[in-house]
C-alpha cells in the first residue's frame, strides 16, 4: 500500500528552529492547519508553538480538541449557520471584507474574541496566478481605497497573507509595503498577523534577515503583537509519499509507470501549480546517466493523471517503490477519494524508523463520505 511517512525528528528540527526565531525575534508563530491536519502528531507541535491557525469551522474544532489552545481563525467567508460556533472556539477572528465585519459586528462586538480584517496590500512575490493572493482585483482582503481612513470601532489586528515558499528579503519587502500603505492603521491596533510562506526552515534561508526585520518592525510599533503563520515551513523536508508500481503500459514507446497512487487525488499541486516533485534516485531533466524514461501515471480514470517524464539509471519494475520527495506539508490535507482511489495510509516514525501512529483508511472511510 501507498503511504505517506511522516518523520518525528525532522519535524522537531524544523520546529526547534522556528522556536528559535519566535524568541529572538519576540513574535508569535503558528502552525497553519490547512498545510497540515494530521493530529495524531499535534502534542509534538505544541511543545514549541503557542497556537494554530484555521479557516474552517472544521480546523478550529480540530485545533481546539487535539491542540489545546484557542484558535487564531481566518475564512475567505463565514457561513451564518456556523459564525456562531466559531466565535464560542476563536481567540482571534480576522474578517476577509469590511461587510462581513459589520455583519457579524452584533455577535463579535459582545465577544471576548480579538476581530482583525485581511488587508491586500497588492505586493505577492508570487508568479503562478493560482498561489498569488494579492492580485489587486483578488478576493482575498480588502484593499486600501476601500479601508475608512480610521479603523472601525472594535478592529483588534490586520491580516495579511501574499507569500508562498518566500524568503526574508520578501518579508521585509511585504512589511515595507504594508507600513506604507496601512500605517496609519498599525499604531491604533493590538496585531499584525503578517501570514503564511515564510519559508525559514528551507536550506539557505537568511533566518538572521527575517529576525532582524521583525525586530524592526516590532520596535516601530511596539504596540503590536507580530503573528506568523506558516505551514510549510513547519514540514518542510519531513516526509515523503512512497508509491508502488503495480504496471507498465507502453503505447508507441511512452512507457507509463502504473502507481498505487493518484495526482489528481493525492498530489493535486503537481497538476494544479503545475510543479515536479523530486523522486528519490531519479532526475526530473533528461540526462545521459539516466537513461531510462517513464512517464508516471496515476489510479483515476482522468485522462490527465499522470507526470511527464522522469529519467532513471535502471529499468523500473513492477513492485518497485518510488519516493516522492518532501510531501509532508498540503499534500496530506488535500487528499481526496474521487474514484473511490483509497488514501495513502499516514505514518509517524521515530529516528529509529520505528512507527509511533499509523492512520490507514477503509472502505468505511469512503462509504462516511456519501451517505
Ligand atoms: C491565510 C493563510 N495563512 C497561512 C498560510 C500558510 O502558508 P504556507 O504554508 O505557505 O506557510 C496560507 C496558505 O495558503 C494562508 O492562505
Amino acid at each position: 500500500m501507498a503511504e505517506f511517512q511522516l518523520h518525528e525528528d525532522r519535524i522537531r528540527k524544523n520546529l526547534e528552529l522556528i522556536a528559535d526565531v519566535a524568541a529572538a525575534a519576540d513574535v508569535r508563530i503558528i502552525l497553519a492547519l490547512k498545510a497540515f491536519a494530521y493530529w495524531p502528531a499535534f502534542p509534538i507541535f505544541a511543545e514549541y508553538l503557542t497556537g494554530a491557525t484555521a479557516s474552517s469551522l472544521n480546523e478550529a474544532t480540530l485545533i481546539q480538541r487535539h491542540f489545546g489552545k484557542a484558535p487564531h481563525v481566518y475564512a475567505p467567508v463565514y457561513v451564518p449557520e456556523e459564525f456562531d460556533q466559531v466565535l464560542s472556539l476563536a481567540g482571534h477572528l480576522t474578517f476577509n471584507s469590511l461587510t462581513e465585519l459589520e455583519r457579524y459586528r452584533p455577535q463579535w462586538e459582545d465577544s471576548s474574541v480579538s476581530v482583525g480584517l485581511r488587508v491586500n496590500p497588492e505586493y505577492s512575490p508570487v508568479a503562478t496566478d493560482l498561489y498569488n493572493p494579492a492580485s489587486p482585483r483578488g478576493r482575498l482582503g480588502e484593499t486600501l481605497p476601500n479601508l475608512p481612513t480610521k479603523p472601525p470601532p472594535g478592529l483588534k489586528g490586520l491580516h495579511v497573507h501574499t507569500l508562498c515558499e518566500s524568503t526574508a528579503a520578501q518579508t521585509a519587502t511585504l512589511i515595507e509595503r504594508i507600513k506604507a500603505q496601512f500605517g496609519h492603521y498599525l499604531g491604533q491596533l493590538e496585531w499584525l498577523n503578517l501570514g503564511g510562506g515564510h519559508l525559514m526552515t528551507k536550506a539557505g534561508y537568511d533566518v538572521d534577515e527575517l529576525v532582524r526585520t521583525l525586530r524592526q518592525l516590532r520596535e516601530r510599533y511596539p504596540n503590536l503583537e507580530v503573528i506568523l503563520e506558516p505551514g510549510s515551513a513547519m514540514l518542510w523536508n519531513t516526509g515523503t509519499l512512497n508509491a508502488r508500481v503495480l504496471d507498465i503500459v507502453n503505447n508507441y514507446g511512452t512507457q507509463t509507470l502504473m502507481l498505487d497512487v493518484s495526482f489528481t487525488c493525492h498530489m493535486p499541486d503537481t497538476l494544479e501549480m503545475p510543479y515536479r516533485p523530486e523522486i528519490r534516485g531519479a532526475s526530473t531533466t533528461e540526462d545521459p546517466t539516466y537513461p531510462y524514461a517513464y512517464r508516471l501515471g496515476g489510479m483515476s480514470c482522468l485522462a490527465g493523471d499522470y507526470l511527464a517524464e522522469y529519467y532513471f539509471r535502471q529499468p523500473v519494475r513492477p513492485g518497485d517503490t518510488l519516493i516522492f520527495e518532501d510531501m509532508a506539508h498540503y499534500t496530506t490535507v488535500k487528499t481526496t477519494m474521487f474514484n473511490g482511489v483509497p488514501h495513502p495510509d499516514i505514518v509517524l516514525l521515530d529516528a529509529d524508523g520505528e512507527e509511533l501512529h499509523r492512520r490507514s483508511f477503509s472502505y468505511q472511510d469512503y462509504e462516511a463520505r456519501m451517505g
